[in-house]
Parts: structure tokens; sequence; C-alpha cells
């Protein structure tokens, strides 16, 4: 390709189309700048009320050391899949003893709370109940990925829903309580403890048993989302908690980066895709950044500026189909997939055709170049997102030089062909003083809410709740 004057013409256009989406280095060092300005008004004693980034304090105040052991149950709430898992956690081990995948039915997601918990304990039950630990009463962490305000490590209000989930009666309640009266209701077995921890939480404290100087947790799956290990001292927004001069004590903050925007502050970098992406979303207003970001949105953005370059006849002979102009129908899944090296154009060949849509070569090379704009601009917006973070921290110890590692779980980082390595160079380029390690986390999220309750476990730890480990 390439020669042909009506083919550059073309392309000249679709590419006039697609520069809304591009954001040069300058402009996603601004985009830091002002996250950074959010994360102080998040952490922040009289803003936080309003701060579209909520930075959530967790109650976890250490990483592992690698010393931690025991047996636990974990639960993992937040995508359309809960699983339960029963982990053993020994010197040089987190394992996975067993563990059960329960579907949540699209219906349940919008129901009431109360249908929620009861399906959580009922599998939860019947898990307890084949791997015979009926009589145990294991201490349980629960990984609930939504922002929660949380009052200590087993009380914690949900603030609101996120993702696809809407259900009654749970916003502004403490999930822990609404947990253990669903399992009372059913009365035939009981848990011990219960840690709650965001997923983000859970994927930093898995990698930290491996390796020690882990002290951020990414997402970038359904949502996205990152924690990090932040100074006490600059957690003004937990009472009781003073810090000492010259004291070195640290927070878990789950910064909830998914609300940035929230209050308009991404305004300038908003395209009209983004913003008919929020409206038709069933939580409009809400979740800006992530919107731009994640995989419960990306596919509905290219599918939306594939409609529009159908339309003014850049694609497809200009002929939509049903299945195109039906929201939701081009999965997120798909952009990995038409993205492949090797199997690309075969990949988006068949993809067009089970849309129903008749392509030529030029049609997909304009359909690998949007996937790849709308892909690239997800990576780099996470990219800013994480500097912002490593910037901080390097910035609270006073460090010329930071060393440091992030443990990473979601699909839209582990299954594109080349998401995390655009994220990578980006972060680099954004925190030049900043040597980043990324860790990829298996079954991060349940391995790592055993992490916490297992660091809970430890005798020192006692006191922070008398957490009992029984
Ligand atoms: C959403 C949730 C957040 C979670 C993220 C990744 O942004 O609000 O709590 O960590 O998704 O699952």
């Amino acid at each position: 390709m390439g020669k042909d004057p009506q083919l550059e013409e073309t392309l000249s256009k679709v590419q006039k189309y697609l520069e809304c989406f591009h954001l040069p280095l300058e402009k996603l060092q601004e985009i830091s700048a002002r996250l950074k300005k959010d994360f102080n008004r998040g952490l922040g004693k009289h803003t936080h009320h309003r701060a579209a980034v909520k930075m959530l304090p967790t109650f976890v105040t250490a990483t592992p050391d690698g010393t931690e052991k025991g047996d636990f149950l974990a639960l993992d709430l937040g995508g359309t899949n809960f699983r339960v898992l029963h982990i053993r956690v020994n010197e040089d081990e987190q394992r996975v003893m067993k563990s059960q995948n329960c579907a949540i039915p699209q219906e349940m997601m919008v129901g009431t709370g109360e249908q929620l918990f009861d399906h959580i304990a009922a599998c939860l039950g019947e898990f307890v109940n084949s791997q015979d630990l009926k009589g145990q009463t294991l201490p349980l962490g629960f990984t609930f990925s939504f922002p929660c305000e949380q009052k200590e490590i087993d009380k914690s209000i949900l603030i609101r829903w996120t993702k696809g989930f809407n259900c009654s009666g749970v916003e502004g309640e403490d999930v822990v309580k609404l947990l253990k009266e669903a399992i009372h209701r059913r009365g035939d077995y009981d848990i011990g403890s219960v840690a709650m921890v965001n997923d983000t939480v859970g994927t930093m404290m898995s990698c930290g048993y491996k390796d020690q100087s882990c002290e951020i947790g990414m997402i970038i799956g359904t949502g996205t989302n990152a924690c990090y290990m932040e100074e006490l001292k600059n957690v003004k927004r937990v009472e009781g908690m003073e810090v000492k001069e010259g004291e070195n004590r640290r927070m878990c903050i789950n910064t909830e980066w998914g609300g940035f925007g929230d209050d308009g502050a991404l305004k300038d970098i908003l395209t009209e895709y983004d913003e008919e992406v929020d409206r038709t979303s069933i939580n409009p207003g809400i979740h800006t950044f992530e919107k731009m970001i994640s995989g419960m949105y990306l596919g509905e953005i290219v599918r939306l500026v594939l409609v529009k370059l159908t339309q003014e006849k850049l694609l497809f002979n200009g002929e939509t189909s049903k299945a195109l102009l039906t929201p939701g129908t081009f999965e997120t899944r798909f952009i990995s997939e038409i993205e492949k090296e090797d199997k690309g154009v075969e990949n988006t060949k068949k993809i067009l055709a089970d849309l129903g849509l008749t392509s030529n070569a030029v049609d997909l090379h304009i359909v690998r170049l949007i996937c790849d704009t709308i892909s690239s601009r997800s990576a780099r917006l996470c990219a800013a997102a994480l500097a912002t973070i490593v910037n901080r921290i390097r910035v609270n110890r006073k460090l010329d030089h930071l060393k440091t590692t992030v443990g990473v779980d979601g699909a839209v980082y582990r299954k594109h062909p080349n998401f995390s390595e655009e994220l990578q160079d980006m972060v680099r380029r954004l925190a030049p003083q900043c040597d980043i390690n990324f860790i990829v986390s298996e079954d991060g999220s349940g391995k790592g809410a055993a992490m916490v309750t297992a660091v809970l476990c430890k005798k020192k730890f006692k006191r922070l709740n008398e957490f009992n480990c029984a």
C-alpha cells in the first residue's frame, strides 16, 4: 500500500478523524501533573469529600516479608465471575489448594444487594462443604473491587458501584456486614475474621510476597485502578493514626484513579466518542478516566469510530450493518485479535464478516489503525497515571533515584499484543528517575487477599484489630 493517490487521500482523511485520540508526550506530562494535584486533594483532610480521585485508605500498613503462613479462604468479586479460593501460605509459596468460579448472572448485577450476597454466601457454602472445611472457620480475605471507604480492615462502606454493577441497597453500607449477614441467614457454616481488600491491593500483596520492593498494584482489565504505599503522615484523612517525627510508617492507598476527570479535569482530551460511551453507560458522569482506558469500554469506543467512519464513507463502502450499529457488539478482545502480529489480518476479516460487514484490503488496514489508536491511547494514559505514582513515591522518600516494582493484572494488560510494552516505554519516559520493574500477578487478587489476612495474622499485627486467626 502507499503510492496510490486515492488511497493516500482516504488514509489522510482517516488520520484526521483519529487525531483527537493522539496524546503527545507533553500532553501526558500535563495530565500526570493534573493527577498529582488530584492525589493531594484526595488525601487532604478537608478536600477529600469532594475529590474526584478518592485516594482511599486501605488499613494495609505492611507488605509481606515472606514469613507469613497459614490456610485462608479468599473471595474475589469484581467482574462477571466471582471466585472462591482455598489458599495455603508458607515460607516459599502461596498455593491455591482449590478454587471455584461462580457466574454472576447479568440480572443479579443490577438486582438487589440481598440477592447478590445470598448468591455469594451460597457459592462460598458449597465450596466450604465440598472442601471439607466446614468445621474450620478459616480467616477470609475478601477482594471486593469497587471504591469503598474503609473504616477498618473489616469495615468497608461501598461508595458507589462501578463497572457493570448496580445492586440496590449496597451503596453506603458496610459490605463485610452484608456478607456476614448473608452467611448467618443460611446458618450452615461460619467464617473467621474477614479482611477486605481492593483487587489492586491484592495484586500488590501477592507480588510483594516474591519481590519485597513491590509497593504498587495496578489493574487494567474490566476496570482500571492502582494502589501504592503512601507515607502515613501524608494520609491526613485518617484519624487516630498520628505519626511521630522521623517515623517511616506507611499505608497502602487505593487511588481509584478511574474517577480522574469526573470533575471535568479531562475535558480537553475527551472525544465525542468518549462522551457517547459515558452517556450510554449505566453510570454517566462516573469513572471518566476508566471509560477511556479499560476493557469494559475500549471495544465500544472502537465501534463508535467504525460507525462514524463508515457514515463518512471512509470504510466498508459506506455500508454499516445491523450488528455494527448495535452497542456492545464490538468486544474489547477483538482489538487484541486484530492487532496480533501474525494472525491479525485473518482475525480482522473474520471479525468483520461476523459483524455482517464486507471489507477490502484498505478497510482491513484502517480497522487495524483504529484499534491501534484506541489501545495506544489507553496505554499512554495509564502510563501517565502510573508515572504520577512512581514520581510521588520518589519525592516522598527524598530520593534522586527510585527502584520499585509494580504488580499488574487485568486482561487488557495481559492479552493485548503490545499494550504492556507501550505502557512501560512511556512510563520510563515520563519518570526518567525511576527504575521500574513490572511483574504480572498470577491469581493476584485472590492470593493477595489471603496475603493481607496472613500479614494481619502474624502476631505483631494482632493489635490492629484483634484479628482472629484461630
Ligand atoms: C473499578 C473499581 C476499582 C477496581 C478497578 C479494577 O475502577 O472502582 O475499585 O480496582 O475497577 O478492577
